[in-house]
């Protein structure tokens, strides 16, 4: 059994009248210990999914399953020991930390919330494993940098001891020479903790380093889900084709680069507004993801 195990999700917005799915019917898993990448360009809907995985905001259906338990239909007292299971790394740490609360206080009011004993000397521990100063205890958020401010998001997601992280673009703001620091710490603390890690990022680079397996996301769907060694050597779907056309010495089967913008077509294939193969089928036939290889899968009627 999958640690997590999501079926069917589907996430809604509503803008006047208008219903928008920002995540529509995906299914994922992830192992313990395994970390899953989740690609797409901006607005595909991948926030969205993490959040609503981690019960941010609602889902309007679909499950899912943390070691075998729904958490959807969970609340208050019952959902709670599920909940720290499973915590968020953000872009912007400075968006989730209060900006009036010393680390100290931003640490142990978790560990405090769930009852925990010695927490001064698990926040301790906690800060010297993310490479903070103990001095750090009694400073605010905004006396530290970008990256050491992320440093103190990921002590904060880890304070309960989670499981899985996910880690929504964790880098993405962050200097180009401050970001491999970062994203060594979060791979030496999946070692040492046995992390699981569904990790968001529109920077196939960044995903290459990271990811054990990738999901590639368009329109609020799974479009093709492969190893990350399958994925760069043999990409099925057009759109990671075209994703990958902009990488370095990524295989992409000299597909051009994408071209033209995010734009839901009623019927048939999302992707067919864009995509350089498509077909009469791909109007009226909407592709189901389908294995394709083995651990390999893609929603593509020729794939
Ligand atoms: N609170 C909201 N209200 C209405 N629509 C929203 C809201 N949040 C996101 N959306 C819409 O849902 C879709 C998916 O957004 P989401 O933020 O999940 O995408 P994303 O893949 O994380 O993008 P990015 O790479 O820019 O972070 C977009 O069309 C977005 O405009
Ligand atoms: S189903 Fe058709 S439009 Fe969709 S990705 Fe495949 S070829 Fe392109
Ligand atoms: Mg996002």
């Amino acid at each position: 059994m999958s640690l997590l195990d999501v079926q069917g999700l589907r996430t809604e917005y509503r803008s006047g009248k208008q219903i928008v799915a920002a995540v529509d019917g995906v299914d994922l898993t992830v192992a313990a210990g395994e970390t899953v990448g989740l690609v797409g360009e901006s607005g595909c809907g991948k926030s969205s999914l993490g959040k609503t995985v981690l019960r941010l905001i609602p889902a309007a259906s679909g499950r899912v399953m943390l070691d075998g338990t729904d958490i959807l239909p969970l609340n208050g007292r019952a959902l709670a020991p599920h909940r720290r299971r499973m915590q968020m790394v953000f872009q912007d740490p400075s968006a989730s930390l209060n900006p009036r609360q010393t680390v100290r206080t931003l640490l142990q009011t978790p560990l405090k919330v769930h009852g925990v004993a010695d927490r001064s000397a698990l926040v301790a521990t906690l800060l010297d494993r993310v490479g903070l100063e103990r001095t750090a205890l009694d400073r605010l958020p905004h006396e530290f940098s970008g990256g050491q401010r992320q440093r103190i998001g990921i002590a904060r997601a880890l304070v309960l001891r989670p499981e899985l992280l996910v880690c929504d673009e964790p880098v993405s703001a962050l200097d180009l020479s401050i970001q491999a620091g970062i994203l060594n710490l979060l791979a030496d603390l999946k070692r040492d903790f046995g992390l699981a890690y569904l990790f968001i990022s529109h920077d196939l680079g960044v995903v290459r380093y990271m990811a054990d397996r990738v999901l590639v996301m368009y329109l609020g769907r799974i479009v093709e889900s492969a190893g990350q060694a399958s994925l760069w050597q043999g990409p099925r779907h057009p759109y990671t084709r075209a994703l990958l056309a902009s990488v370095p010495g990524a295989t992409h089967g000299g597909a051009p680069p994408l071209r033209g913008e995010l734009a839901r077509p009623g019927t048939g294939c999302r992707f067919r507004t864009r995509c350089p193969q498509a077909e009469a089928r791909c109007a009226a036939e909407d592709p189901a993801l389908r294995t394709v290889a083995e651990g390999h899968s893609a929603a593509c009627h020729f794939a």
